[in-house]
C-alpha cells in the first residue's frame, strides 16, 4: 500500500461515516417534525372555553380574514373548477360565496323575516344573507368575543344594519321557543361537545314551518367497516388541532334531527366533492401572496402547523374518512 492510499483509505472511510451520520441526523429530524406536527396542538377543552380562546386569536391576528375573507367556511367547486387547472380560475373567496348560495338553495329557504346563524365567525355570512333578504333580521351567535367585535364593527363599515351579532353559547340559547324562520349553522357542529344539544336547540328555536340547515364536517360511518389504527390516529389529530371534541357521521345527523321529534322531511348529503378543492386552494393562495405571514416571524410556526392540517384534511375528505355534511329540515307547523 503507498502512503497516498495509507491516508486515503480511512478518509474515504471517515467521509462514508460522516455522510451516514448527516443522514442520521436529517432522518431523525423529519421523523422529529412529523411527529410534532401530528401530534394536535389545541385539544379542545370545554372549562378551558379553547374554541372561543383559539378564534378570538384568529381574530386578532388577522390572517385568516386576510387569507379567508369574511368566510371561515370552505368553497364550493363545480365540475368545470374541479377539473381545469388553477381550479378553473376560480378565486378563493369567490369559492365562498357559491358555497352559501348553494347552501341557502339546499335550504329550500324563501325569503325569511328572522334568520339566526349558529356559530356566525365574523359574520360574512350573516352580513350576506342581510343583504339579499333586506327585510329579513339576521341575528349572528358566536362563543368568540373578538369574533363578536369583528363582526359587528365589519356591519357599521359595510352599512349592513339589519345584522346584529352576539356572544352565545349555541348549546344554552337564551332565544324563545319557535323564534326564527331560517337556522342556519355552517360549519359550527365540528366544534360541538354535544351533537344532540346543537341540534336540538336548533330545532327548538325554529318556527314552525321555517328551515334548518346545517354544513358540517363529519366524520365516515363505521357501521361493520370499524376504524383502522390509522384512521383513528388521523381523527384523533384532525380533532385535536383545531380544537374540535369530535366529529359524528352524517348519517347520525339525520337520526338525531329525526330523535328531535321536531323536524320533517330531513334531507341529508355530503358535498366531499364541491369542496375538496378549497383545502389545498387554501394553501395555494398563501404561497402566491406570503408576505403578510413573511413579515410576522412569530407566526410562522402556527402557519406551518395550521398547513400541515389542511393538508391531512385534503387526505382524509379524499379518501373518505371524512365527509361534507349537508342537512337540512322544516318542522312542522304543529309543535
Ligand atoms: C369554522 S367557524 C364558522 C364561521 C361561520 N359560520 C362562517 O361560515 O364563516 C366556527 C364558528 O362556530 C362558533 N362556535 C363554536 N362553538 C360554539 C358554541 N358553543 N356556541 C356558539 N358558537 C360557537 C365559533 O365561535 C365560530 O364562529
Amino acid at each position: 500500500m503507498g502512503v497516498a492510499q495509507f491516508v486515503a483509505a480511512p478518509l474515504a472511510l471517515a467521509n462514508r461515516g460522516m455522510l451516514g451520520a448527516v443522514c442520521a441526523v436529517v432522518a431523525l429530524a423529519f421523523a422529529w417534525l412529523a411527529r410534532v406536527l401530528n401530534t394536535p396542538s389545541r385539544v379542545y377543552d370545554k372549562e378551558a372555553n379553547s374554541v372561543g380562546r383559539e378564534y378570538d386569536a384568529w381574530t386578532s391576528e388577522g390572517i385568516l380574514e386576510y387569507y379567508w375573507g369574511e368566510h371561515i367556511h370552505l368553497g364550493y367547486y363545480g365540475e368545470k373548477e374541479r377539473k381545469g387547472p388553477f381550479y378553473g380560475g376560480k378565486d378563493f373567496i369567490e369559492a365562498k360565496y357559491d358555497f352559501i348560495d348553494k347552501m341557502l338553495e339546499f335550504s329550500q329557504a324563501q325569503a325569511p323575516l328572522k334568520v339566526l346563524d349558529v356559530g356566525c365567525g365574523i359574520g360574512g355570512t350573516s352580513r350576506y344573507i342581510a343583504k339579499k333578504f333586506p327585510k329579513a333580521t339576521v341575528t349572528g351567535i358566536t362563543i368568540s368575543p373578538e369574533q363578536q367585535r369583528r363582526a359587528t364593527a365589519l356591519a357599521a363599515e359595510r352599512g349592513v344594519s339589519n345584522a346584529k351579532f352576539e356572544v352565545c353559547d349555541a348549546l344554552d340559547m337564551t332565544y324563545e321557543d319557535n323564534t326564527f324562520d331560517l337556522v342556519w349553522a355552517c360549519e359550527s357542529g365540528e366544534h360541538m361537545p354535544d351533537k344532540v344539544k346543537y341540534v336540538e336547540e336548533m330545532a327548538r328555536v325554529l318556527k314552525p314551518g321555517g328551515r334548518i340547515v346545517i354544513a358540517t364536517w363529519c366524520q365516515r360511518e363505521e357501521g361493520d367497516k370499524p376504524f383502522t389504527p390509522k384512521e383513528r390516529d388521523t381523527l384523533d389529530y384532525l380533532y385535536g388541532e383545531w380544537t374540535h371534541p369530535y366529529f359524528i357521521s352524517i348519517e347520525e345527523y339525520g337520526r338525531i334531527m329525526q330523535r328531535t321529534g321536531k323536524l320533517q322531511k330531513i334531507v341529508t348529503a355530503d358535498w366531499a366533492t364541491e369542496t375538496i378543492p378549497a383545502w389545498r386552494h387554501s394553501v395555494w393562495v398563501g404561497v402566491w401572496d406570503p408576505w403578510p405571514v413573511i413579515r410576522r416571524p412569530k407566526l410562522w410556526w402556527k402557519v406551518i402547523r395550521d398547513a400541515w392540517c389542511l393538508e391531512i384534511m385534503h387526505r382524509a375528505f379524499t379518501n373518505g374518512l371524512m365527509q361534507y355534511g349537508m342537512m337540512t329540515a322544516t318542522k312542522p307547523a304543529t309543535n
